[in-house]
């Protein structure tokens, strides 16, 4: 179809336009262009190889003869297209997103149509983009290997829990106090570990549903964070690897104490764990907002990767984690009307802030 093929190949420098000599051939895509009548008025090489026939003989053939798609569920592909009441959810006038569907002899091809109409709401053509499902495919695969990394991250405490139970149970006599209370506050901290994986996973399927739901009152940041950092100084770190700095006069928040109480173990703990050095926490007040700064002395983040950290799963290939923290952050402190991001810090390391809005929510 000499039409398209001369429209998509034109030649022009202006900003915006198309890129000289950008043709068809060059989509990674299967195209199909159908006229009024059903007749294939032109195609790409893709779309002749994913449909087994040379681009020649292609052309001109009724789309119901060159595309005898079925779905899964037998129905054919033409028919799924009429509107005759009857039409599957996700196919309109206008066309329909990605649909798997079969060829004679069951090779798949995820098929995406849009239709194109006249003022009166006649078909004037179709364009239809097909590829085959081996990139959805890697996608699961991808998926899959996450599964793996959570079912792992969950495995390794509990098998701490279950060693360190049975042993007890087993030899309960012969341990010292001392030993068995050591022993003990292991199995506590990774039962935490536990409970807070499965509570991060909660979570993101919350966020990715929008229902995180908040409840708002008015709360003390500063005391919150403080108290974080004590139960880390607890826990074994350096009393000088903190150093909290809270502006007087702040205005009052109104947000979820729970709820930001895991902001701040997310950020702190990843100050900790994948940071280095000193850990700054700065809470101040600025334009009708709090603001929620955490700092670190290590290696920061790249550039590069900042626009990716808030992402579900992104974990940046090092070491071990889930990649959650910072999803669940991000959707908590949105559920709450602010907004966080990531920058350098002054030392050189990774800077977080969170900035919240003041006062009573309208
Ligand atoms: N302070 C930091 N310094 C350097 N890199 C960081 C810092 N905070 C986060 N990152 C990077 O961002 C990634 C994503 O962080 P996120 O908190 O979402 O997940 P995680 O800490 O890997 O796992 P989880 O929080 O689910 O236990 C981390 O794996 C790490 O590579
Ligand atoms: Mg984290």
């Amino acid at each position: 179809m000499p039409e398209a093929r001369g429209n998509a190949e034109a030649v022009s420098s202006a900003p915006g336009s198309r890129a000289p000599g950008l043709a068809l051939d060059d989509l990674p895509d299967g195209l199909v262009v159908v006229a009024a009548d059903g007749s294939i008025t032109d195609l790409n090489d893709v779309a002749g190889r994913l449909l087994g026939r040379p681009r020649g003989e292609l052309l001109g053939m009724p789309l119901r003869r060159a595309l005898p798609l079925q779905d899964t569920s037998g129905r054919r592909w033409w028919d799924v297209l009429r509107d005759d009441g009857r039409r599957p959810s996700g196919v309109t006038d206008d066309g329909h997103g990605e649909r798997l569907l079969l060829l004679p002899g069951g090779t798949e091809l995820l098929v995406t149509a849009r239709f194109h109409r006249d003022a009166t709401g006649t078909l004037q053509r179709a364009v239809l983009a097909l590829r085959t499902p081996d990139e959805r495919r890697r996608a699961e695969t991808d998926t899959t290997s996450l599964i793996a990394t959570v079912a792992h991250e969950l495995r390794s405490p509990l098998t701490s829990v279950k060693q360190f139970t049975a042993s007890l149970l087993r030899r309960w006599d012969r341990f010292t106090d001392e030993q068995k209370r050591l022993m003990l506050s292991t199995v506590q901290a990774d039962a935490e570990r536990v409970s807070r994986l499965v509570g991060d996973l909660l979570d993101v399927a919350r966020v990715d549903a929008g229902r995180l739901t908040v409840h708002r009152r008015p709360m003390d940041l500063a005391t919150l964070v403080r108290e974080h950092v004590d139960r880390l100084r607890m826990a074994g770190y350096d009393d000088d690897r903190f150093v909290l700095t809270v502006a007087e006069d702040l205005p009052e928040l109104w947000a979820d104490p729970d709820r930001m109480a895991q902001v701040v173990t997310n950020l702190v703990d990843n100050a900790v764990r994948h940071g280095a050095g000193t850990v700054a926490v700065d809470v101040t007040g600025a334009d009708g907002s709090i603001v929620l700064t955490v700092d670190d002395a290590g290696e920061g983040i790249a550039a590069e990767n900042r626009p990716y950290v808030f992402s579900k799963f992104w974990h940046g290939g090092g070491r071990s984690g889930t990649g959650l923290g910072l999803y669940v952050t991000r959707g908590l402190v949105e559920a709450h009307g602010g907004d966080v991001d990531v920058d350098s810090s002054p030392a050189g390391g990774a800077r977080f802030t969170v900035r919240l809005p003041a006062g009573e929510p309208g």
